[in-house]
Parts: C-alpha cells; structure tokens; sequence
C-alpha cells in the first residue's frame, strides 16, 4: 500500500519568532534561499506524496501566495531576459497538487489532522510538521513509508534525545523488533522525565492509518489543554500496529530561534560559496 497524500499542520502562530511572525508566516522565514515550507514540501514530493493538504490559518496567505503562480513576477522576468529565475519561479509553483484546508480554531495538532479527514479519510496518508527540518541521504518521509509498505500499519519517526529534552516531545513505549524498527505499545505527550517511558521521542514524521479520525472526534484536550495527536495514535497502537523507525539522518527544530538559526548555518556550510562566508566570520577575517 503506497502513500500519496500528505498533511502540513501549518496554522501555528509562531510566537517563538515574535514580532517577526506578528505579520510573516513562521513557516516562510527563510532557510538560506528558501522558505521552510518547502524544505518539506520537497520531502514529501521526492517520497512519492504528490497530494499536499495543508491546514492552514487566516494569517497564512503567504504560503498560498508561494506555491502560487506570480504573472506579474514571471512577466516582469521575461522581459528582463532572466529565463534561469523565470523557469524557477515556475518550478515552485508547478511543484505539487496544493490543497488548503482551514483549521478555524487552534485547537492543537490532534485537530489539525482531524480537519484532513474529508481528503484523507479512506486511506493511509503522511503527516509532515514542518518545523522539523531533515537532512539526509534518504527523504525521512520515504523511510517511513518503505516501513509501512513492509510491515502494514501506522509508523512515526523517532529519534533517542538527551535526558533533558523528553519533556519537550511524545515519548513512546516500546520493544526493538529489528535494527532502528521499534513496535510501539504506548506513549505519552510531554512527559516528565521520571514519568517518561524511554528516551524515544517523536519527531514531526508520520504515516497515520485512517482509523486515527475517529478516535480523534471522539478525543477530549491533553497536555497543554490541546487535542493530542499523540493522545489518539496512543489508542490506536490499541487496535493495530503502530511502528517506530529511528530515522537516518540529521534534524533541526526550526520552530525554535536556536534550531532555525543552526539550520542556516549547517546549510550554508554545505553550500562551496557560503562556506566561505560563513568561515570568513568565524575566524574574524
Ligand atoms: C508535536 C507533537 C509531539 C512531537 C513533536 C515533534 O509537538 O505533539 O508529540 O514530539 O511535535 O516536533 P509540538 O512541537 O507541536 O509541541
């Protein structure tokens, strides 16, 4: 069973990046020349997910705007001869089937899937949180979903944190079936450490059963007083299998200043000519 459809909860209000976000989409701030968004949306394209859906917000025009066509931009480009940035311009907008979805209340990332559910409610589908940007050889989203091809249910992305940082994160229960594979039997939202079950925690990838919509109409609010996605994943794990895959590969949390700041940097260094800038800065020159 191959996965086509992917969700992008992007209706948060970014108030980490406040006053920036006060009128800019967190979702839009630059990582070097392009905007989060796209770094997953990317990820989600090359894992063979050509339906996009994003639940979106009232101040996230700007998403729309971008994978958008721009007649006035790709005229103006044409006339200037710039066919290199004219033939990009297009690109973006040509890039996937973009489908956006309101979430009329912030009612936390349980709801933002649940306002998928008249796209997505008959079959398996992916669910990227963009702030959690990857970098890796192989697209995360297409590890998770080769898992999913394999073994049949639900599969999320977990990684092994510091002590420190489970309170930050879903943090699973669960038995290691095969190298980096884990059968997850429960989980907990933002737990304490001494209440945490293991070091395992989400991360913004999943591949999530259609059975999950019910559940989560059904779901009271959690940690936060939000509707947990974790909360309702916790009870499916109930009803079928739901796998973790430690994913291969490096992740920045760019919904924090320090995470999206890391993430400028890493990737810039990979990029000959900003390697340079940025060396030149380090070292004083
Ligand atoms: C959400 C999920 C959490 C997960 C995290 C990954 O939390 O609720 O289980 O570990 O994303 O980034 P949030 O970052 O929205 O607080």
């Amino acid at each position: 069973m191959s996965v086509s459809k992917c969700l992008f909860p992007v209706a948060g209000l970014g108030t980490r990046f406040l006053p920036v976000t006060k009128e800019l989409a967190k979702e839009m701030l630059p990582l070097v020349n392009k905007p989060i968004i796209s770094y997953g949306v990317e990820e989600a394209i090359s894992s063979g997910c050509n339906n996009i859906i994003m639940i979106s917000g009232r101040a996230k025009r700007s998403i729309e705007n971008y994978f958008d066509r721009s007649f006035e931009l790709e005229e103006l480009l044409k006339a200037r001869g710039k066919m290199e940035l004219y033939e990009e311009m297009i690109k973006i907008s040509n890039m996937a089937e973009i489908l956006f979805i309101r979430q009329r209340e912030p009612l936390g990332l349980g709801h933002a899937v649940l306002c998928g559910e008249p796209v997505c409610k008959n079959e398996y589908f992916g669910v990227i949180l963009p702030d959690d940007v990857f970098v890796s050889e192989e697209p995360v989203m297409s590890q998770l979903i080769k898992v999913h091809e394999r073994l049949g249910g639900s599969v999320i992305a977990l990684e092994y944190v510091e002590p420190e940082d489970v309170s930050r994160y879903g943090i699973v229960d669960s038995k290691e079936i095969e190298p980096g594979i884990h059968k997850i039997n429960d989980m907990i939202e933002k737990p304490s450490l001494e209440k945490s079950p293991s070091r395992y925690a989400i991360m913004g990838r999943y591949v999530l059963s259609p059975l999950i919509f019910p559940i989560l109409a059904g779901q009271n609010a959690g940690a936060g007083g939000e509707i947990q996605l974790t909360d309702a994943l916790r009870k499916l794990a109930g009803i079928e299998p739901v796998y973790g895959v430690v994913y291969r590969g490096r992740r920045f949390d760019c919904g924090t200043q320090k995470g999206w700041l890391a993430a400028n940097v890493a990737l810039a260094m990979d990029n000959p000519e900003l390697r340079e800038v940025i060396l030149n800065i380090v070292n004083n020159k």
